[in-house]
């Protein structure tokens, strides 16, 4: 398969194909996620709640996010990667994030997400003008988490609506190659993805965006605690690798495994040598 490109992502839109976008965050599953024919892997900063045990994606650093990074991008040949911008790595100043979304360049991501609306208007401008492709974040965006107080869907008011719409236009208009419409109500959704050219990628905006992405290890079954509403989970992970676990640990524990067919025969001796090797007094000569 052909590598996809930022163009590739775009003119998906224009053909009315819809776009699969999925998480990842190491070489191992990157590779799964891309032999299954996803178009584009995000190394999310969800990372930091769904491997690194942190209950929110503030703590996680640029080093953390281009380590993750790193190793998607040994393990993925065909999918777009798009690295997610952490916390303070593009707020501070578009110098700053210029640099930093170069970093993530340098280590095998073909673009960068970030989140927020007109608060980024300037460092996205930069990005785009420096030959950095960006995604752009709208809706509820996680980061904000304290600001918000909690995890809530936005955009339901008409006013809310009216800002998340007004922010996707100025988005489309400085450049980004498509927008991620978090958690919010399925109309706006829609409208927003009829209004502007680029793709919108739905992740619990419904059906009319688009593309959708979900955080891979929620859909595969792996993820512990709450799940948000709009998740839909594919295969009881937790379970199936559990039972395997388990399975295993039973079989150890009975002596059913390992059989000798798990491990090697010798080339040039029989147990009669051995046993003559462990009471020979010589024994601890040849050590
Ligand atoms: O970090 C992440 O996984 C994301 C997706 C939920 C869009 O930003």
């Amino acid at each position: 398969m052909a590598p996809v490109t930022v163009r590739d992502i775009v003119d998906k839109k224009r053909r009315g194909e819809r776009i699969v976008c999925l998480t990842a965050y190491d070489a191992l599953f990157g590779q799964l996620v891309d032999e299954a024919g996803v178009d584009l892997i995000l190394v999310g900063d969800s990372v930091a709640n769904v491997l690194l045990g942190y209950s929110s994606t503030l703590p996680v650093t640029l080093e953390e996010m281009l380590h993750h990074t790193r190793a998607v991008a040994r393990g993925v040949k065909s999918a777009l990667i798009v690295a997610d911008m952490p916390f303070l790595t593009f707020q501070v100043s578009p110098e700053e994030t210029v640099k930093n979304a170069g970093a993530f360049l340098q280590a095998g991501a073909h673009a960068v997400k970030l989140e927020g609306g007109r608060e980024v208007y300037a460092s996205v401008s930069r990005l785009v003008s420096v030959g950095i492709p960006v995604m752009g974040h709208l809706g509820l965006t996680p980061q904000k988490v304290n600001a918000y107080g909690g995890y809530r869907a936005q955009g339901r008011s008409l006013d809310a609506a009216k800002t998340i719409l007004n922010e996707a236009r100025m988005l489309e208009s400085i450049g980004v190659f498509s927008i991620v419409l978090e958690s919010i109500p399925h109309p706006l959704a829609r409208a927003i993805t009829r209004a502007i050219r680029i793709p919108t990628i739905g992740i619990g905006a419904g059906p009319d965006c688009d593309g959708q992405i979900l955080v891979l290890h929620d859909m595969l079954g792996l993820s512990r605690g709450h799940l948000p509403k709009f998740v839909k989970t594919y295969v009881d992970g937790w379970r199936v690798l559990g039972d395997a676990i388990r399975d295993y640990a039973e079989e150890v524990r009975r002596g059913s495994f390992p059989t000798t067919a798990h491990s090697f025969e010798p080339l040039d001796y029989s147990d009669d040598d051995l046993l003559r090797l462990v009471e020979s007094e010589n024994l601890a000569e040849g050590v």
